[in-house]
C-alpha cells in the first residue's frame, strides 16, 4: 500500500437534467443520461485511513458518529474499493459538509464522490478519472458527477464501465449561479435513493423519459453557447417533470413545502418583470435559482427578502473532486 491515509474535497452538483430512475438499482445505472454543475459553495471533505488495529470500520460526519444507515452505506463503499485493492483492513473515515444535509443540495454527490476519491487514494488504487466516476457511482449515482470539473455530463447505458460522467465545460467556460434559497434544513423524508425506485409507478414515467431525452441535447447546446433563455426555460421544465413524476409516484413524493411554491412564483414574476432567473428543485424542498453573474447580487437580495428563506447559499460552477495534503484527522 503507498499511502494508508488520504483526504478529498468534493462538490455538490445540481442536475439541470436530473437522474430520476434506474434500469438497474444495485448497479446505480440510470434511466437517462443527466447534466449537471458543480456547485463551488456546497462541499465535502473527507479523510479516510485504512487502520489493520481497528475492528471495524468507523465513520463520523460532522465530529459525530455516523447514524447507522449512513454507516452502513460508507462501508458498502469501502468495501468496493477493499475489493478493488485486494485489502481486507478495516478504515476510519471523518467526513464535514459546509452545508446543511438531505433539504436538497445533493449531500450524497459530494459525500460519495469524496470518499471514493480519499478511499482509493488511500488504499493506494491508481484509478483514472473515468474509473472514478463509475466507483463513485456505485455509491450514489450523482456522485459520479462530482468527479468531473465545472459543467458535466453522466451517460446512461446498460454496463457499468459505460455509465461513467465527464466534463464537458470547465467551470470558467461560464458565470453561471445558483442562489440555493434554504426553506428547510431538516432531513427530507423520502430519500431520493428510496423515489428512484418508486418512478416506475408513475403513469407519467415514461412520457417524461421521452421529454428529459429531447431536452438533454438542447440544454448541453445552450450551456455551450451560453444562452441563458434557453438553458433557465428547458431546466425549470425539466424540474417540474421531474417533481410531476415523484408526485405521481406510489407512494406519491411531495418533496415542496409552501415556500417552495413560494420562492417559484416569485422567480417568475421577476422574470415577468425582467429579471431573469429560472428555477430548479432537487428531492427536498429548497429551490435551487440559477441566474448570471450580473444578476446574481439582485437575485440573492430580493430572495432573502421572501418570508420563510431562512439562507441563500451561493455558488458558482466548482472544480472537480481533488486530494487535498490537509487531514481531518
Ligand atoms: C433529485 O444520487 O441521491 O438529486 O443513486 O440512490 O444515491 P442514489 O440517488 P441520488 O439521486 C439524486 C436525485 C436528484 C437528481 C439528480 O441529482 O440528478
Amino acid at each position: 500500500m503507498t499511502q494508508a491515509k488520504a483526504t478529498a474535497i468534493s462538490c455538490a452538483n445540481i442536475a439541470f437534467i436530473k437522474y430520476w430512475g434506474r434500469r438497474d438499482h444495485a448497479l446505480r445505472l440510470p434511466l437517462n443520461d443527466s447534466i449537471s454543475m458543480n456547485l463551488d459553495g456546497a462541499t465535502t471533505i473527507t479523510t479516510v485511513a485504512f487502520d489493520p488495529a481497528l475492528p471495524a470500520d468507523e465513520v463520523s460526519i460532522a465530529g459525530a458518529p455516523a447514524p447507522q444507515r449512513a454507516a452502513h452505506r460508507v462501508s458498502e463503499h469501502l468495501d468496493r474499493v477493499r475489493m478493488l485493492a485486494g485489502i481486507a483492513e478495516p478504515a476510519r473515515v471523518a467526513s464535514r459538509n459546509s452545508f446543511p444535509m438531505g433539504a436538497g443540495i445533493a449531500s450524497s454527490a459530494s459525500a460519495f464522490a469524496a470518499l471514493s476519491a480519499a478511499a482509493s487514494a488511500a488504499a493506494g488504487l491508481t484509478l483514472d478519472e473515468r474509473e472514478l466516476t463509475i466507483l463513485a457511482r456505485l455509491g450514489s449515482g450523482s456522485a459520479c458527477r462530482s468527479i468531473p470539473a465545472g459543467f458535466v455530463e453522466w451517460h446512461a447505458a446498460d454496463t457499468s464501465e459505460e455509465s461513467y460522467a465527464e466534463s464537458i465545460a470547465p467551470p470558467e467556460h461560464w458565470d453561471l449561479r445558483d442562489l440555493v434559497a434554504v426553506v428547510q434544513t431538516e432531513h427530507k423524508e423520502v430519500g431520493s435513493t428510496r423515489g428512484q425506485e418508486l418512478v416506475d409507478a408513475s403513469p407519467f414515467a415514461g412520457a417524461r423519459l421521452a421529454a428529459a431525452g429531447r431536452a438533454l441535447p438542447v440544454i448541453r447546446a445552450a450551456i455551450l453557447a451560453r444562452d441563458f433563455t434557453a438553458f433557465g426555460q428547458e431546466t425549470e421544465q425539466e424540474a417540474i417533470r421531474m417533481h410531476a413524476v415523484a408526485m405521481t409516484s406510489q407512494p406519491s413524493l411531495l418533496y415542496w413545502s409552501p415556500e417552495t411554491v413560494r420562492v417559484l412564483r416569485a422567480v417568475r414574476a421577476w422574470r415577468e418583470n425582467g429579471l431573469e432567473a429560472y428555477c430548479t428543485i432537487d428531492a427536498g424542498a429548497n429551490v435551487h435559482v440559477l441566474c448570471l453573474g450580473a444578476d446574481a447580487a439582485r437575485v440573492a437580495a430580493a430572495l432573502s427578502t421572501l418570508p420563510g428563506v431562512r439562507e441563500v447559499i451561493a455558488n458558482r460552477p466548482g472544480p472537480g473532486t481533488r486530494l487535498a495534503a490537509e487531514h481531518l484527522f
